[in-house]
């Protein structure tokens, strides 16, 4: 990930940013690798803070961790510090969302804890930085205990040890600050999300070594997520909207898994059922291991020709769960999940099958969750996301010729007729994002929401509210003006379910 080439460039010329003009392809790619670098500062930064807790000031571990963070730094501080800032649980360098690879989550997670420990919003950089002073604020950061200690008693023993050009900023209110019990819940949820694109990501990268893979850790993350489903299904389908990971795959694999639990759910699976089908869902498209890299990452639009391979990937799915699980030991639920998620209710669509063919119903839920989730998601063949209601409507549009009908309107229960994730304009003028459905079918198109606007256009960690409730004269408090296309303006509601 590491671009030392661009590294001795951005050194030797840094005002390189403010030559090449915004909006070029030169500049995304700057932007980029700038984000990489910012990645590699926290990567940096954690090791450094597990390093100093092992470690006295002149161990030489210390020193080789300590330089190369300030050469970081000082490639990236320019007249401006290096700001990282924690919002809502995710990392920015500057302005700009820090993404974090399948290999980073569990550093990402650590460092972010760290900080919110000591309830820091954000720490700069400056190029005038040097080693010594790294290297105090490392010890005297982990030697601040956050039971204790408060976010003065910090700031006060940086500034003891007179250390220069690193600066600490206290979190705002306007952090998202929840309950501790939904919090925890949260959490839980969220681990599971990253456990399971870890697993998915082993899974993936063993099949394309051509070495065994370890079905069983998936098996058991897919468990948890079932226990977790069948008792707070909203908090884990908010993560579905969540898009930090750079890995579309993984990314794209766990949602449908548990898009796929819950609509299973809905149609009445038993438990260990659900297990099945979630671990089904989550590599139902093995097939994609065996199709080139740059062609799953293309950026340009597909010939016929590509379309043609990439096609092959749900005949190749199967293939592969063959050689990999054996033909007496593979589940009929994986095979069907690979087989029939592109085949489309009617079967129109692929594979083109030459005898009659009767769908699983393992095949049907595989059709409505990887659908809904690759058109709503910005990274599928590269098209734009669509707005979770826009895609309901155009699956309802189908409804029995792409999809079977009682399932699209079991899957409408789960996501609810306003989806989860969507951003709403409220009557009142406040702005609000869509966080379960109505628990009642008569209230559908009052779901819940949490408030992240005030009436003039602020940003605010709103509390939730549920619009099917009433006033005491009987009144509904606020409803829904209309859907705001959270795609068009590029806003991330995902972050709000993290
Ligand atoms: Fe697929
Ligand atoms: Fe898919």
């Amino acid at each position: 990930m590491e671009d030392p080439a661009l590294q001795a460039i951005l050194i030797h010329d840094k005002s390189l940013p403010g030559k090449i003009a915004e909006g070029s392809e030169a500049r995304d790619l700057l932007d980029q690798q700038i984000l990489v670098l910012g990645a590699q500062l926290v990567n940096q930064l954690h090791i450094l803070l597990k390093t100093v807790r092992i470690h006295d000031r002149t161990n030489a571990a210390v020193n080789q961790v300590v330089d190369a963070t300030v050469t970081t730094v000082k490639t990236l501080a320019r007249d401006n510090p290096v700001v990282i800032r924690l919002q809502n649980d995710f990392l920015y360098l500057g302005d700009a969302h820090l993404k974090m690879g399948s290999q980073q989550v569990a550093i990402f997670l650590e460092f972010i804890d760290s900080l919110n420990a000591r309830g820091i919003g954000a720490i700069s950089f400056s190029a005038e930085m040097q080693e010594v002073d790294l290297r105090e604020f490392a010890y005297r950061f982990i030697s601040v205990d956050p039971a204790t200690c408060t976010f003065d008693d910090l700031k006060r023993q940086l500034k003891e040890g007179e250390i220069h050009g690193i600066d600490i900023e206290e979190a705002t209110s306007l952090m998202i600050r929840v309950g501790q019990k939904n919090k925890q819940l949260k959490n839980l949820a969220k681990q599971l999300y990253v456990k399971a694109v870890a697993a998915v990501g082993e899974v993936l990268q063993s099949v394309r070594e051509g070495r065994a893979p370890n079905f069983r850790q998936a098996k058991r993350v897919v468990q948890n997520m079932v226990d977790v489903i069948l008792q707070d299904e909203p908090t884990l389908l908010g993560l579905t909207t969540l898009r930090c990971y750079d890995e579309y795959t993984h990314n794209h694999s766990v949602n449908v898994s548990l898009l796929s639990v819950a609509l299973g759910n809905r149609a009445g699976y038993p438990r260990e059922a659900l297990v099945d089908l979630g671990l089904a869902a989550l590599f139902h498209d093995l097939g994609k291991t065996s199709i080139p890299q740059d062609l799953l990452n293309k950026s340009e639009e597909f010939t016929d020709e590509e379309w043609e391979k990439l096609r092959i990937h749900a005949t190749l799915g199967v293939i592969n769960l063959v050689r990999l699980r054996g033909l007496t030991n593979l589940p009929g639920r994986m095979a069907a999940a690979a087989f029939e998620h592109h085949l489309n209710y009617d079967l129109s669509g692929y594979p083109t099958l030459s005898m009659p063919w009767e769908l699983s119903l393992t095949g049907r839920i595989l059709m409505v969750a990887d659908c809904y989730d690759s058109m709503t998601s910005s990274r599928v063949y590269r098209r734009d996301p669509i707005a979770p209601n826009k895609v309901l409507t155009m699956m309802f549009a189908k409804s029995g010729i792409l999809y079977d009908p009682v399932l699209l309107k079991l899957f409408v229960n789960c996501v609810g007729i306003i989806p989860i994730g969507c951003l709403a304009l409220l009557d009142s003028h406040e702005l609000a994002v869509v966080i379960r459905p109505s628990a009642n079918r008569q209230t559908a198109a009052r779901p819940c929401v949490k408030l992240i606007s005030d009436r003039s256009g602020n940003p605010i960690d709103g509390p939730e509210v549920d619009l099917a409730e009433k006033d005491p004269d009987g009144r509904f408090k606020c409803s829904v003006v209309r859907l705001v296309d959270n795609t068009e303006y590029r806003f991330d509601t995902g972050r709000y379910f993290a």
